[in-house]
């Protein structure tokens, strides 16, 4: 068995990037850079466990992030500081079990990438041996790791602006580039991420405007999220789009569905059936043949009803 697939008509080219052709060839970092190149948006959204990655895959978003985030949104934790490599691993690993087209991207959690350079490399590398990763996420402007993961060939998504890990250095989330002189600083780093090799760049909590300028300099694709409409691409985290986040929406987020509303309506509607025993229904219960039945019920004197048999 050959490991190179070389593109024909069944495996096509990964620039086959139509959007409006959501076939499965399957979204590379390489066929990303080409839709920026062609003018074509970017969708991207978190996912972090099997169910939602298959509906997000299947509805044709081009790139899963296996956010970070999930420290909050699935674990309850206050912030993502908390959230540990084998978390991470865990989410991924059922997240790349479900997704056949979208570019699958880890985010690598708050000190498995802040000390060494070889350590950080270390940890990028099980999420691609051990989960299937095709991509990490790294928050800052750290170059020489770009650098050594681009060495080690593993496509790296930079993260700059908002970066939720800094949070007790930013003193909470705070829109950053507000200013002349950091604006210039987040446009440097910027460039010295695509230059150190990262493949795309995530782009948060900045004003639309240096977004905007950001993007049209850059030779990758910016993912925005809070960042106005004028990156390559957008991302928004599942939790928030669908409403279970249990907390008020910040200013960026759009509500696509209300979930919440929808599950709670289902669980309530479900536990009054059950204690009106109105669930389940004979139609929704496993029955005896007539024959095993009567087979039954001839081996004893009286026929017996299905709690005797379960007692024999
Ligand atoms: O962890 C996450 O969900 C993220 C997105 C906000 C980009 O980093």
């Amino acid at each position: 068995m050959s490991i190179t697939n070389f593109p024909s008509s069944a495996n096509p080219s990964p620039l086959n990037t139509s959007t409006t052709d959501k076939s499965l060839t399957k979204v590379t970092v390489p066929a990303l850079a080409e839709m920026k190149r062609q003018g074509k948006p970017i969708s991207a959204l978190t996912a972090y466990d099997y169910a939602t990655s298959r509906l997000v895959d299947e509805a044709g978003v081009d790139l899963i992030l296996v956010g970070d985030s999930l420290a909050m949104v699935v674990l309850g934790h206050e912030n993502t500081l908390a959230v540990t490599v084998d978390e991470m691993l865990h989410h991924t690993r059922a997240v790349r079990r479900a997704v056949r087209r979208a570019l699958v991207v880890a985010d690598m959690p708050f000190g498995s990438y802040h000390g060494s350079v070889a350590e950080g490399l270390a940890n990028a590398v099980r999420f691609v041996k051990e989960a299937g990763a095709e991509a990490v996420k790294i928050e800052g402007p750290r170059v020489e790791l770009v650098q050594a993961l681009t060495a080690a060939e593993i496509p790296v998504v930079g993260h700059l602006g908002l970066t939720p890990q800094s949070v007790h250095r930013m003193g909470g989330y705070r829109v950053q580039a507000r200013t002349a002189e950091t604006i210039v600083q987040l446009k440097a780093d910027a460039h010295a991420l695509a230059e150190a090799g990262a493949g795309l760049i995530v782009l948060e909590g900045i004003p639309r405007e240096v977004a905007a300028e950001i993007t049209g300099s850059l030779p990758i694709p910016t993912i925005g999220i809070g960042a106005g409409p004028d990156c390559d691409g957008q991302i928004l985290v599942f939790h928030d789009m669908m409403n279970l986040t249990f907390a008020p929406a910040a200013k960026f987020v759009r509500r696509y569905a209300d979930a919440s509303s929808l599950l709670r309506a289902a669980i309530e509607h479900y536990r009054e059936a059950v204690e009106h025993r109105a669930f389940p229904s004979d139609e929704e219960s496993y029955h005896l043949s007539e024959a095993v039945r009567k087979e039954v019920n001839t081996a004893h004197e009286a026929p017996i009803s299905i709690q005797a048999l379960h007692k024999a």
